[in-house]
């Protein structure tokens, strides 16, 4: 009552912010799921695959800390921050770990932490378009 300054929803995001970071989710997507398939034949031997799977996970990598910034950017006010900067801290050690698992060149466990990274990474978009990307009503 006394507030001059209500304080907007958690929840709400400028409509353009957030349908950029719903595109970002959906190219996220694509690339997780060629990665997915092109890590099945990297790990057989494949060398075309191999080399693709290299560039996939450096795409992977560059896109996706480009959403974890602009939601970061977006979130900085809300009382989802804090959370989310926990779930970021845990996808930037999982990126640094495929991006050194592909120099490394030990193809059967990149392929298993692409993943992992694939399960958890759907779990959490999915969470995230539920709540602060989900259109207000
Ligand atoms: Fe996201």
């Amino acid at each position: 009552m006394t507030s001059s300054h209500a304080s907007a929803s958690r929840w709400s995001l400028p409509s353009e912010a957030r349908a950029r970071a719903l595109r970002q989710h959906a190219t996220i997507r694509t690339l997780l799921w060629s990665a997915a398939s092109t890590a099945l034949a990297a790990e057989q031997g494949s060398t075309a695959a191999r080399a693709d799977l290299l560039s996939l996970v450096a795409e992977l990598r560059r896109v996706l800390e480009d959403h974890l910034v602009c939601e970061e950017a977006l979130l900085i006010p809300s009382l989802e921050a804090r959370r989310l900067a926990t779930e970021h801290a845990r996808k930037r050690s999982d990126l640094a770990l495929l991006t050194a698992l592909a120099a490394s060149g030990d193809f059967t466990r990149l392929s298993r932490e692409l993943s992992r990274l694939f399960s958890n990474l759907t779990v959490d978009m999915e969470y995230e378009e539920r709540t602060f990307l989900a259109a207000e009503v």
